[in-house]
């Protein structure tokens, strides 16, 4: 038995990688081209465990995952790999269409050859899981209820669009060919190995180096948490008993305006490593530009998934948060490791003026 995991050098991807192998040994394959955003020093714990086979290759690498498939037969492949920063869509869509749109219409394609070739029975047990993100459903009134799976599709920023085209593409390969998929469309994550360029990894690293932190607009923007280790169990959960042919919105429960996140994050560091001269981490909160059609609200309604697969989160936001920051001043030196070289270009191209 074994799974193929895509983007598993990435943010959520290693957090699921280490998640799965300390309560498995079934073999995980894991395919990651290594963008900017993959990074083997997440993966690092692993590197003499014989249960982790690191594949570096393209989704849209027919040929590379077509033989990967027919060497590990996996009974399940789980596809995290994505352009995923939003900032980054504005600046350059192209990328963004040509991983999460064509690579995964590739990718359902090498999938669909294999599962074509299995036996009856290992058709119908197989499984594609796709991860999506909550961000398809567009941008919620202020009283309006949370995204439930029947929400209409409004994605308003490239990312969103290029994540919405790859849940129908996946949708499709289920109601066309009878490919047995799951989506699961989750809210914001954070925690260990999240690359500095989303809100609270850059903070966190801004406020330690005694830089800005930067708020986009008016900081009111709401966003719904989840602990990355939260939604890594949800996956696992929806991969052993989720419905083929669902979706399933995973969220925490836990709507919070950017301009509390930030200021949280300054106490906990304030608590956990003050600043030299006394005066709190928030006073380097600096408000810029907005981004721009940015998104005023999120908020996930996970019923569904709680209902039907008892699954809840198990980390509040207090706890995820300061574990997260806790990990964070534990592990400088993977900071370090990730912030040299292109990171310094993107932040000046983002925040440069
Ligand atoms: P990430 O940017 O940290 O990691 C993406 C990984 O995919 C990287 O390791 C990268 O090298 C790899 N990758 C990119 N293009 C590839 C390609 N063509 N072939 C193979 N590998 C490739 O992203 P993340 O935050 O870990 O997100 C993982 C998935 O979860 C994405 O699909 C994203 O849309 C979704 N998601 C993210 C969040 C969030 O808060 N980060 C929330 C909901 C859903
Ligand atoms: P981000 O972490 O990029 O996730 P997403 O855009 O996918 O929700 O941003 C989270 C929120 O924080 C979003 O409303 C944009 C805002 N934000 C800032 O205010 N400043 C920043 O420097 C960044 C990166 C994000």
């Amino acid at each position: 038995m074994s799974l193929l995991v895509t983007g598993g050098a990435g943010f959520i991807g290693s957090n699921f990688v280490h998640t799965w192998l300390a309560g498995s040994d079934e073999l995980l394959v894991n395919l990651d081209k290594l963008t900017y955003a993959g990074n083997l020093g997440n993966l690092q714990a692993l590197a003499q465990d014989t249960r982790h086979v690191f594949v570096h290759g393209d989704i849209g690498d027919r040929q590379l995952v077509e033989a990967l498939l027919q060497q590990h037969r996996p009974r399940a492949v789980l596809h995290f790999a994505a352009e995923s920063h939003v900032d980054r869509s504005i600046h350059g869509p192209l990328d963004f269409i040509q991983t999460n749109v064509v690579g995964t219409c590739q990718l359902l394609e090498s999938v669909r050859a294999y599962w074509s070739g299995l036996s009856p029975d290992a058709q119908q047990s197989f499984r594609f899981l796709h991860v999506s993100t909550d961000e398809v459903y567009g941008s919620l009134e202020p009283q309006a209820p949370a995204f439930k799976e029947t929400n209409l599709y409004e994605p308003n920023s490239p990312y969103a669009a290029s994540k919405a085209a790859s849940d129908h593409l996946v949708r499709a390969w289920h109601h066309t060919y009878g490919l047995p998929v799951l989506t699961t469309n989750c809210s914001n994550n954070y925690g260990p190995f999240h690359f500095p360029e989303k809100l609270i990894p850059l903070v966190l690293h801004n406020a330690l180096a005694g830089k800005p932190l930067p708020i986009y607009g008016d900081g009111m923007q709401i966003r719904d948490w989840l602990y990355v280790q939260d939604h890594c169990r949800a996956i696992a959960r929806v991969l052993e008993a989720g419905r083929p042919g669902e979706t399933y919105n995973v969220g925490g429960w836990n709507e919070k305006p950017n301009i509390e996140v930030v200021r949280t994050l300054c106490s906990l560091l304030d608590e956990l490593q003050p600043r030299t001269d006394g005066q709190s981490y928030a006073e380097q909160i600096t408000y810029v530009k907005d981004r721009a059609g940015h998104d005023r609200r999120y908020a996930i309604d996970a019923s569904k998934i709680n209902h039907e697969l008892g699954w809840r989160p198990q980390e509040t936001f207090e706890t995820g948060l300061r574990k997260t920051v806790q990990w964070y001043l534990d592990n400088q030196d993977w900071v370090t490791a990730v912030t040299s070289g292109h990171y310094r270009q993107w932040v000046d191209l983002q925040y440069g003026g």
